[in-house]
């Protein structure tokens, strides 16, 4: 599974690329929003930290105006992926723009015919939005599962991007369904690496090792 970090905090992608967790960056425009910076500024930086796609979403809502845009976010880096949202008009662009060869996240995706819509139209990333369907009661871990097996039945070549992750939970159980690529934001990513019985481990370790009266440096 990749790990895409969903955030356009510098600091934080430069500290989680530099272990080797990265193969992505997502961002939008809550959290170009948050990072308080231009987004073409902010993006040109991101992209140049991080090998693998960035994607960088488009505003407009009409087709023309997302095209626009489009090659306006193209000219930042090699790496960026334009994000689209899941309209008709997302989908024209979605369409017309990996036609040139351009990768595409198609965005806001909460249910499988949009995502069936997303891949008929050439997306390389469908982002269902987990934690959002779950602040509903809806499982959004269902949506996931069943927009892996629709893809299987078809050989559809999209990537399912697991979106709007909030819990290691959300990670665990998105891998074990074959999402393709799950986006983190930074915390929760952080997050991963910790358990109590770890936690111990060291703790119980350590007192051995300060009875041994040794140091190895
Ligand atoms: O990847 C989409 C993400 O940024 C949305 O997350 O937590 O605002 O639903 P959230």
């Amino acid at each position: 599974m990749k790990f895409f970090v969903d955030t356009a905090d510098v600091k934080e992608i430069r500290e989680l690329n530099e272990i080797g967790l990265l193969d992505g960056v997502t961002t939008n425009p809550s959290l170009i929003m948050k990072s308080g910076r231009s987004i073409k500024e902010v993006t040109k930086e991101i992209c140049d930290i991080v090998e693998g796609p960035v994607s960088a979403e488009v505003t407009a809502l009409d087709f023309e105006g997302m095209m626009k845009e489009a090659d306006i976010l193209s000219k930042i880096a090699d790496n960026i992926c334009i994000k689209v949202p899941l309209t008709f008009d997302g989908l024209k662009a979605c369409k017309a723009i990996t036609g040139d060869g351009r990768k595409v996240n198609v965005t806001l995706c909460f249910s499988a015919n949009q995502a069936l819509l997303a891949a008929k139209a050439g997306a390389t990333f469908i982002s269902p939005f987990i934690g959002r369907l779950d602040d509903l009661a809806i499982d959004g871990m269902e949506l996931i599962a069943d927009i892996r097996t629709i893809y299987n039945n078809y050989g559809f070549q999209t990537e399912i991007l697991a979106a709007s992750i909030r819990t290691v939970n959300h990670v665990r159980e998105a891998a074990l369904i074959g999402a393709d690529v799950a986006t983190v934001p930074p915390a929760t990513l952080k997050a991963l690496v910790k358990h109590t019985l770890t936690d111990k481990g060291i703790e119980a370790f350590m007192a051995d090792w300060a009875k041994t009266g040794q140091s190895i440096a």
